[in-house]
Parts: C-alpha cells; structure tokens; sequence
C-alpha cells in the first residue's frame, strides 16, 4: 500500500475504535494531536509521514486505555502488517509510540518521538488539557478538589503533571505554543480558587 492509503486506513481504524471515548482519549484527541504533529513536523523538518502515522497510533493499546496492560506494540504490529507495511516501518512506528508517553517514562529519542510528544503534551494544557483533565479525573471517580486531602483530587493533577509541561517540551516551536497553554491553565486556578473562597 503507498503512504497515502495507509494514512487513511489508519484513521479510519482509529475512527472506529476511539470514537465516543469518554476520557479525554476520543477519536478528536488524536486528529489535534497529528493536526499539531504536523504543524510541528513541518516546522522542524522531520518525516511527515512517519510523524503523521505514529501521532494517529500513539493510543493504541495504551495501558489507560486497557485495564492498566500495554498492547500497543501487538495492536500496531496487527493493524500495520493487514496493510502490508513493511517491518521496518513498523519496527520504527512501535519504537516512536512507545516513547512518547509520559507515563511510561522513556526518553524521546527520535525528532519524530520528540514531535508527536509534544503534540501529546500540548493537548493535555490550554482549555482543551483543561477539558480532557476533568473528563479524565471523573472517568476515574476522582474529586474536583478537595482542600482536606487535595492528594487523590484532579486539581492535584495540575501540580503533578500539567504544570510541569511547559518546561518539558523537546522542540522550540512547543514551547512557544505552550506558554500561551501555561498561563492559561494558571489563570484557571487562580479563578478556581477565588470562587471556592466565594471571593470573586
Ligand atoms: P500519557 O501517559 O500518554 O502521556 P496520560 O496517561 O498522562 O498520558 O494521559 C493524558 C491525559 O489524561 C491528559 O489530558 C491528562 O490531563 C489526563 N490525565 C492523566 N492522568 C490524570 C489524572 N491522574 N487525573 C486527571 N487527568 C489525568
Ligand atoms: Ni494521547
């Protein structure tokens, strides 16, 4: 199959099994995420095609996503080989997926797994990241907020991780996009704050 089927065989298959996803993980996260992938491939001058085909993969099999067990590399192996990709394609797409995530604590070796992490990241800040956090959190029974035991809370999520991404962005062109993101999502807490405290 040439470049271009794949791609759109690809997201067709994502189409199907992502849609109607309720955590934050939906068929849309990973059109932003290629969308963005793209937007930064072309910035810096990696393979389009391979960002684009890792960014619409980066999900599949995700351990969140499966009862806490990874088959990402089984299932992209499975959905690649049906359409005669060659291995080494494959062997390349399984090896950038598995670096982008942040919870699987790899490095990002490759422009393309610095890329479609980014990607990644970027979705999880701005009002997007602060849609899908919520989404997220309820998915998984956790409290909004909670100033008793704020540990377990969504908002402690901020503190953990989305605050932090700003300053873990690989490529340049992230970063300038995650800034605007940042300030956004601290705006929100400080809003957030003074209405719990009936101040504003
Ligand atoms: P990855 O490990 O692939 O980088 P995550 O598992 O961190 O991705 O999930 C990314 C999305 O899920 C983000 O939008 C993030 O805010 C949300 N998310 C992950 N963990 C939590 C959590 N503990 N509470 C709320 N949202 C979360
Ligand atoms: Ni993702």
């Amino acid at each position: 199959m040439d470049q271009q089927s794949i791609l759109e065989a690809v997201r067709t298959y994502v189409y199907q099994e992502f849609s109607g996803e309720g955590t934050g993980h939906d068929f849309f996260h990973l059109e932003r995420v290629v969308k963005t992938a793209l937007r930064l491939a072309r910035q810096e001058d990696a393979d389009l095609f391979m960002t684009e085909l890792a960014a619409w993969l980066h999900d599949v099999g995700d351990h969140k996503l499966n009862n806490g067990v990874d088959r990402s590399e089984e299932q992209i192996t499975a959905i690649l080989s049906k359409l005669k990709t060659p291995d080494e394609m494959i062997r390349k797409v399984i090896e950038i997926v598995s670096q982008v995530s942040f919870s699987k604590g790899k490095k990002a070796e490759s422009l393309e797994a610095k890329i479609v992490q980014d990607a990644d990241r970027l979705d999880a800040i701005g009002a997007i990241g602060l849609a899908r956090v919520f989404a997220f959190g309820g998915s998984k029974n956790r409290e909004i907020y909670n100033p008793k035991q704020p540990d377990q809370t969504t908002i402690q999520h901020f503190y953990d991780k989305l605050l932090k991404l700003k300053d873990l962005m690989n490529t340049a062109t992230a970063q300038q996009i995650a800034l605007e993101r940042h300030v956004y999502l601290e705006s929100f807490l400080e809003r957030f704050y003074k209405e719990w405290n009936s101040e504003a």
